[in-house]
């Protein structure tokens, strides 16, 4: 593409722009900054998958693991909650909750008794560097221990080798949960977004009682 070229197509580019509604143009430049991510599978997470978290009974503690720019206003998404965050990048803290803790989710007991938490989230976490035997093991142990028996566990993970350093389903600690059907899913405790680049899959989980 040549000069002239470029210069028509960023040309149309600020045309479009320039004809959307205020409203639509904030969504472009938060998208364009990195705070906002309309992927599927972001978009199933944000609407669907926290709105049947809300509706669930007892949801007052939840822990997210694993945060960035883009998940800085998830506690927003529940007001009636504390949102706890873990991160084990300290460049990452400034997008945690007001109730952020610097460590890997492996040390997560030596800040929260057992069976605390009503809902542990982990979006993009294994195979995002939790990548190691011992640590996903542990990890993924951890969470069953601070979780409360009949806890809820949302598992969200890219089904491509590269991000499935492991093979999911043969992580010990992870079979320890119980599978649970998600009623957004038709009844399925496993559900791939369509039409994700990554493969994106939410698995369901629960602590048995
Ligand atoms: C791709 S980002 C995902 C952020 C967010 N969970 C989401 O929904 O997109 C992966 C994050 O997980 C964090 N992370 C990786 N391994 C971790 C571990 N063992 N314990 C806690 N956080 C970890 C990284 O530091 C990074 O901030």
């Amino acid at each position: 593409m040549d000069l002239r070229e470029r210069r028509e197509k960023w040309r149309d580019k600020w045309k479009r722009f320039q004809s959307l509604p205020v409203s639509k143009k904030i969504v472009v430049l938060k998208q364009r900054a990195g705070i906002l991510v309309r992927t599927p599978d972001r978009m199933l997470l944000e609407g669907e998958i926290f709105r049947w978290i809300r509706s669930r009974e007892g949801m007052r503690n939840i822990l997210f693991i694993g945060v960035d720019q883009y998940t800085k206003h998830y506690a927003s998404f529940f007001p009636d909650a504390t949102f706890h965050t873990i991160d084990n990048d300290p460049s990452r803290a400034r997008f945690g909750s007001d109730h952020h803790l610097i460590a890997s989710i492996a040390d997560v007991t030596k800040q929260f008794p057992p069976r605390c938490m009503d809902v542990v989230i982990m979006n993009g976490v294994y195979g995002w560097g939790l990548d190691e035997q011992d640590e996903a093991e542990e990890g993924f142990q951890r969470c069953y221990d601070v979780l409360r028996p009949g806890g809820l566990l949302v598992l969200g993970w890219n089904n491509i080798p590269e991000r499935n350093p492991l093979d999911i389903d043969t992580i010990s600690s992870l079979r320890r949960f119980t599978e649970l059907g998600c009623p957004l899913f038709k009844g399925n405790w496993r559900y791939e977004v369509p039409e994700t680049e990554n493969r994106h899959t939410y698995d369901f989980y629960t602590k048995p009682s």
